[in-house]
């Protein structure tokens, strides 16, 4: 008799781990690379409406690929400043179900109802994070932190040197 097992992985997200593996192998070089790694997000999953990468350089974040109908303003954001900010600075995934109602919040598009911060690590250090916004409140839950965060581990290496 087979069990149903409650925590396993939803199918399109080992499917989009696939796919970004692959994306990753085949891209020339590691910029090219971490650009497809947010395109494909942004493609794969009608709720990441905005999907940014930001790097670590020195006390901020700076920003890096990203893909969505709109840039930010916000291109460098100091470390402990906004959701980006706290999660750099905690090393823990943020979800922010209702950004309006998070006095941390710092607002990028008027869209933005909803928005998750994944840390990208090297060792223990937090090297980045990918950060992506959503157009519906609550748009992710607890599947999209531990999908992001090993997503995150494959971004890792892909972050650019001095
Ligand atoms: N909302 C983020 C800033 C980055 S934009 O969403 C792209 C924050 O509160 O840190």
């Amino acid at each position: 008799m087979s069990h149903p097992v409650a925590e396993e992985r939803p199918v399109a997200h080992g499917d989009a781990l696939n796919g970004l593996r692959a994306a990753i192998a085949e891209a020339p070089h590691p910029d090219i690379a971490a650009q497809r790694v947010v395109e494909q997000l942004r493609d794969r999953f009608a709720h990441y409406d905005w999907v940014g990468i930001y790097w670590v350089d020195g006390s901020d974040l700076v920003l890096g690929p990203w893909s969505g109908s709109e840039a930010t303003e916000h291109t460098r954001i100091p470390i402990g400043t906004g959701v980006c900010g706290a999660a750099a600075a905690s090393g823990q995934t943020e979800i922010v179900p209702d950004v309006d109602a998070d006095p941390r919040y710092l607002a990028c598009f008027a869209s933005t109802k909803s928005e998750i911060v994944v840390p990208i690590f090297e060792g223990r250090d937090v090297i980045g994070e990918i950060d992506i916004d959503g157009s519906d409140l609550d748009a992710f839950d607890e599947t999209d932190a531990r999908f992001l965060e090993e997503v995150a581990a494959l971004v890792a290496p892909l972050r650019p040197r001095a």
